[in-house]
């Protein structure tokens, strides 16, 4: 309770002109950010002290009786790194009536050996745990959850709330069509303990099954499930501007930015500095995009990459054209929701969870007026090549980061790959 009221008025402050960061604003990490920047730590609802615990093999796909229709549905997998605005890209989704969205499942898979290192077992493990879950066998998920699931009810599925079908009935009696949009938090106050045999019915009668995750550090990881004909898989990879990726996590993740705070508040790169925040962004992740750009024939006709700043400039348009590759109808409650969620007017009224101004463009940059241009300058020489590639321009001068009416991102169409 002591850390939802945190919550709220961390909110209240926050919200209107950053991009969504409402849950991710309460750093404290038993994990060493530095080394596993995506294994963020949430303190809400208490699930953070979650012990490391050894992951079990998750249920096999290879006796589900439903496999043989699963063929029909599309099996959506969205790939991010942390604070590429994965969050509220993922409402573009979770929004849509046909859709069973889950967030951030595989946060569930704790092990001291993922910690350790990410050893070939725990990709396995993760892999395994994504094709039951598009399997709609959600109880395989259950063989991860702290403490595990009696009579498969719980309060400990991470993040339930982010997801609309949990929240709604059949699964959540509390919620019905009608109620658009429900908070986080009431979902979570009013709908009690998750019965995940009604998840896993809802599961199976959604025609499409959307997971979202920071948890898959190379797209390499995945070719299983995307080459698994049982399967339908579809990547959306979204990724956004180092510099502005950096500039956010600093503030979610004060502490373990804190060489970058200090680097900011005295204008001098302290001798401490760790490059592993920086690695994650430069390397990792943008390895991972650039592994995909690079057409390899697995991905044929199942990639799509976004640029968060196109999302943010024009919402509507980009969702559409995802739409558009994934073979869906965009529906009302999709368009609705980006009405509802990317202009100024509703912003200040009651819609502050995923605050992006109209002026979204602009807010997608502000990261320019935040970082003290030696900082910038050190990013571009680190990140310089796959900023290039994405089409993020890099800055030579003071005066050229701060001139907003100069934009940074280049005017960049990243086809499907078909
Ligand atoms: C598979 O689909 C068929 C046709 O839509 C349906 O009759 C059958 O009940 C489905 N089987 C399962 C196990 O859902
Ligand atoms: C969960 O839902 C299933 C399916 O409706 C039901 O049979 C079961 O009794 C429910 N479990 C609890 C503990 O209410
Ligand atoms: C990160 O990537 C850059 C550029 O591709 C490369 O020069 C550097 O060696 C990489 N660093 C590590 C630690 O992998
Ligand atoms: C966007 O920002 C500019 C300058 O900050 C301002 O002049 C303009 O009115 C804003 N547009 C909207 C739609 O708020
Ligand atoms: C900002 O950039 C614009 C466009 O390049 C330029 O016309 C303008 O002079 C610049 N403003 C300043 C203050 O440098």
């Amino acid at each position: 309770m002591h850390c939802f009221w945190k919550t709220m008025i961390l909110l209240v402050f926050t919200s209107v002109a950053i991009h969504y960061t409402a849950f991710r604003t309460l750093p404290s990490s038993p994990f060493n950010l530095y080394q596993f920047s995506s294994f963020q730590n949430y303190s809400l609802w208490g699930q953070e002290k979650a012990p490391p615990q050894e992951p079990e093999p998750a249920g096999g796909a290879g006796d589900d009786p439903y496999l043989s229709n699963v063929t029909r549905k599309t099996h959506i997998l969205i790939l991010a790194a942390t604070r590429t605005g994965s969050s509220f890209f993922s409402q573009l989704l979770n929004q849509h009536q046909e859709v069973f969205f889950l967030f951030e499942p595989i946060y569930h898979v704790h092990s001291a050996a993922l910690l350790k290192s990410d050893s070939h077992m725990i990709r396995d493990t993760r892999q395994q745990l994504l094709r039951s879950l598009y399997n709609c066998d959600l109880y395989a998920l259950e063989n991860h959850i702290v403490p595990r699931p009696a009579n498969h009810m719980t309060r400990r599925l991470f993040r339930r709330g982010m997801s609309r079908a949990l929240c709604h009935r059949p699964v959540c009696e509390a919620f019905g069509p009608t109620d658009f949009d429900v908070y986080e938090w009431d979902c979570v106050n009013k709908c009690g303990p998750l019965n995940m045999t009604l998840a896993k019915d809802a599961c199976q009668e959604s025609p499409h099954v959307v997971i979202k995750t920071v948890r898959v550090r190379h797209i390499e990881e995945v070719r299983g499930l995307v080459e698994d004909p049982q399967l339908n898989v579809k990547v959306i990879q979204l990724v956004r501007d180092a510099r502005g990726v950096i500039s956010s996590r600093m503030e979610t993740f004060t502490q373990s930015y804190n060489p970058w705070h200090v680097w900011k508040k005295t204008g001098q790169k302290p001798d401490n500095f760790n490059l592993h925040t920086i690695k994650d962004v430069c390397n990792d992740s943008y390895s991972s995009v650039l592994t995909a750009l690079a057409k390899p024939h697995w991905l044929k006709g199942k990639y799509m990459l976004v640029r968060y700043e196109d999302l943010a400039r024009n919402p509507l348009q980009k969702t559409k054209e995802i739409y558009d590759f994934l073979g869906l109808p965009m529906d009302k409650s999709v368009r609705d929701w980006i009405s509802a969620n990317t202009q100024v007017r509703n912003v200040l009224q009651t819609r502050v969870k995923f605050g992006t101004s109209r002026n979204s463009t602009a807010n997608a940059e502000s990261w320019r007026l935040r970082l003290g241009y030696d900082m910038v300058e050190y990013m571009q020489t680190v990140c310089g090549k796959p900023l290039l590639q994405l089409g993020y321009k890099t800055v030579n001068s003071m005066e050229q980061l701060r001139n907003m009416s100069l934009s940074l991102v280049e005017d960049m169409t990243f086809e499907p790959f078909l």
